[in-house]
């Protein structure tokens, strides 16, 4: 992927080459001139959920009421879940689609050292998701039992090296949690290596499949993985707020017990027993009445990604990055920018972060810009990086090509300097 020419020109040839292009229109775009690069953190509307949720709330709600739960909201949770299990390497009755992530992980992460006698280590990475290490954190409060939590450091706070983590990973491990890609730097862990060696030690690896799910190809089976939760607002344009989901291989479902023992978890919900028996399958790791809403909204953008398929959607996400890493090269890197994703595509994620002093305020400027000047989309994660996400699924070369032209303009004018460094409550 050697790229030579800056025009737009170029960029619209490359968009006429692309096979994936025509999911595109599958997308609300309202404004043209808006150029969205935060699909990494809210995935855009696919239009076919506009007409799902308008059924979901006039007709099943609407009209049939209460007698929806028997003609398809309850098997929903697991119905759609079989369908997210495709994108990531596992059988159709390992993934149901449940709560928020970080509750997923409380409840995987519970019961995995609850399995785990007399080991007392975790863990994890300084690039891992805050959240993630506020549940293992709240989870050890609970228990208290002596548990610790091994950070393994990066040193570039770009990438984690394998093999240090690798060798972290002791007899007294119970467990490693760890995001598959960074929600910073967009580095993706070596997940095959790092279940290999956790398995060799007696540790369960639980994965945090967030920012890969419908932008990096995952095989869950495939690496002999145990755990894994993740979200669904992201890539995969389920909205806002939108359920997660967990995995649980299918010999361990009946051996794992969580800690949240609600009622659809149970074996039998409506015996209204009241003695708690979980379910033998992975409805064990449900609790309570799942976002029907939500839930249903899910569908339409896990069908647009099973259809473009996950080897294509890498391949052009691969090319994009890269692409956007050339026009970064040529504009950006004599600007004063430096690079805070890795240089390497095959363990680079499909956002790339940029780095400046100023750039919140560029960011701002991006964001808050007046006709005739385009607007475009990033987000801005603390310090000073500018994430800029690509969703191959509608991710054109020609909105890569504009954004970074605008980027460049903004600093080369300092437009920025109009802006305060004033934060809003979600950046
Ligand atoms: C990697 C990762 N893990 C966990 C979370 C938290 O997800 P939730 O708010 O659904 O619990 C996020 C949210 O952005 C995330 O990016």
């Amino acid at each position: 992927m050697n790229f030579t020419d800056e025009s737009i020109n170029h960029a619209r040839k490359l968009d006429a080459r692309d096979e994936l292009r025509e999911f595109r229109d599958e997308f609300v775009i309202v404004d043209p001139d808006t150029i969205y690069l935060d699909g990494n953190s809210l995935g855009r509307l696919p239009s076919k959920t506009i007409e799902i949720l308008k059924d979901a709330v006039e007709r099943q709600w609407g009209e049939r009421l209460i007698r929806s739960w028997n003609e398809g909201w309850i098997e929903a949770s697991a119905r759609i879940g079989a369908k997210l299990a495709n994108l990531v390497g596992a059988k159709p009755d390992e993934v149901i689609i449940t709560d928020a992530t970080s509750v997923n992980l409380f409840k995987l992460a519970g019961a995995a050292l609850k399995d785990q006698k007399n080991r007392t280590k975790i863990i994890s990475d300084e690039l891992n998701f805050p959240s993630d290490l506020y549940i293992l954190q709240g989870l050890i409060d609970l228990i208290g039992s002596g548990y610790t939590i091994e950070m393994v450091t990066s040193g570039d706070g770009i990438q984690i090296n394998q093999e240090t983590l690798a060798n972290e990973i002791d007899k007294n491990t119970a467990l490693v949690v760890l995001t598959h890609t960074c929600f910073r730097s967009a580095f993706v862990h070596n997940m095959a290596f790092i279940n290999q060696i956790a398995h060799r030690k007696g540790a369960y690896v639980l994965w945090d499949l967030s920012h890969s799910v419908g932008s990096v190809p995952v095989d869950l089976n495939g690496t002999e993985a145990e755990l894994a939760v993740g979200c669904t607002y992201k890539y995969l344009n389920g909205g806002p707020g939108s359920p997660a989901f967990l995995y649980v291989r299918k010999d361990l479902q009946k051996k794992l017990i969580q800690p949240l023992w609600g009622w659809l978890g149970s074996k039998d919900p409506f015996s209204f027993n009241l003695d708690f028996m979980p379910a033998e399958n992975i409805s064990r790791f449900q609790v309570g009445t799942p976002p029907i809403v939500s839930l249903l909204a899910i569908e339409p953008g896990l069908d647009l990604h099973l259809q473009a398929g996950m080897d294509r959607l890498r391949k052009k996400s691969m090319m994009q990055t890269e692409y956007l890493l050339f026009l970064f090269n040529q504009w950006l890197l004599p600007l004063g920018f430096n690079l805070g994703s890795p240089r390497n595509p095959e363990i680079r994620g499909s956002h790339v972060s940029i780095r400046h002093p100023e750039a919140f305020r560029i960011s701002k400027a991006m964001i808050e810009a007046k006709k005739p000047d385009i607007k475009v989309i990033p987000d801005f994660r603390i310090p000073d990086n500018l994430r800029l996400g690509i969703a191959s699924i509608y991710t054109s070369f020609e909105d890569i090509n504009r954004a970074m032209r605008r980027i460049k303009e903004i600093v080369e004018r300092k437009t920025y300097e109009q802006y305060t460094g004033e934060r809003m409550k979600v950046t």
